[in-house]
């Protein structure tokens, strides 16, 4: 069976990144990637994916008038590479209204908090700040509003007594590094349904617990 093509677009690191390509490694993986897409020509992802031998491209913002011809650029380099599934992942850019409805149920973000609490910016230090004692990461369709779109599957993890934002970024990220390719595998396989602004996944528990420190 053909393979579901993914894009991912990022702006940094990476790892979210490299943790889908090297699941898409395995035979069994339905899904591979098609294409990473960087506005930022330097991000170290960039030089991973090369390694990796995905194909990459770059589209800066900074050569484009507003936000909408941004978006219909980096459209054309998903169209041209036949991607069905846009993987947000780190991706530092806020998108124009067209972005998301044009890839309307095909475009995800992964975020480090249990959403919808702590949206935007410095999210583990939110959580410390709040004092919750749990936290962890979020899958979710994107919608226009910054992360508020539908829930797909969330991951979460402890906050410890002696956490540091750093220390927690640390544990939630190996979650994500877990949630992501496994949300990307539901997705090729036809699991994953939106209906009235609610998510089912069929066949799968959207939920991943984590006790490690
Ligand atoms: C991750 O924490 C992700 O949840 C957030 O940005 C970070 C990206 O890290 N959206 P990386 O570039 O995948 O390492």
């Amino acid at each position: 069976m053909a393979k579901l093509k993914v894009a991912i677009l990022i702006s940094g690191r990476g790892s979210n990144m490299a943790a889908l390509i090297e699941a898409a490694k395995a035979a069994d993986y339905p899904a591979e990637i098609a294409l990473v897409v960087s506005n930022v020509a330097e991000a170290p992802g960039l030089a991973i994916a090369r390694k990796e031998g995905v194909p990459t491209a770059v589209v800066s913002h900074r050569d484009r008038p507003d936000r909408e011809t941004f978006d219909r650029a980096v459209s054309v380099e998903l169209e041209r590479h036949g991607v069905e599934l846009v993987a947000l992942a780190g991706f530092m850019r806020i998108f124009s209204p067209w972005f998301p409805t044009r890839w309307a149920g095909r475009l995800i973000n992964i975020h480090p908090s249990l959403l919808p609490c702590f949206k935007g910016l410095h999210v583990q230090q939110q959580a410390l700040d709040a004092g919750v004692r749990l936290s962890g990461c979020t899958v979710h369709f994107v919608i226009p509003d910054l992360d508020a779109g539908p829930i797909i599957a969330q991951a979460a993890v402890p906050v410890l007594a002696n956490d540091t934002a750093e220390t927690l970024a640390a544990r939630i990220l190996r979650q994500e590094h877990r949630l992501y390719p496994l949300v990307v595998r539901w997705f090729a396989e036809g699991r994953v349904s939106l209906a009235e602004g609610r998510v089912a996944v069929t066949g799968a528990t959207p939920l991943l617990f984590s006790t490690d420190p």
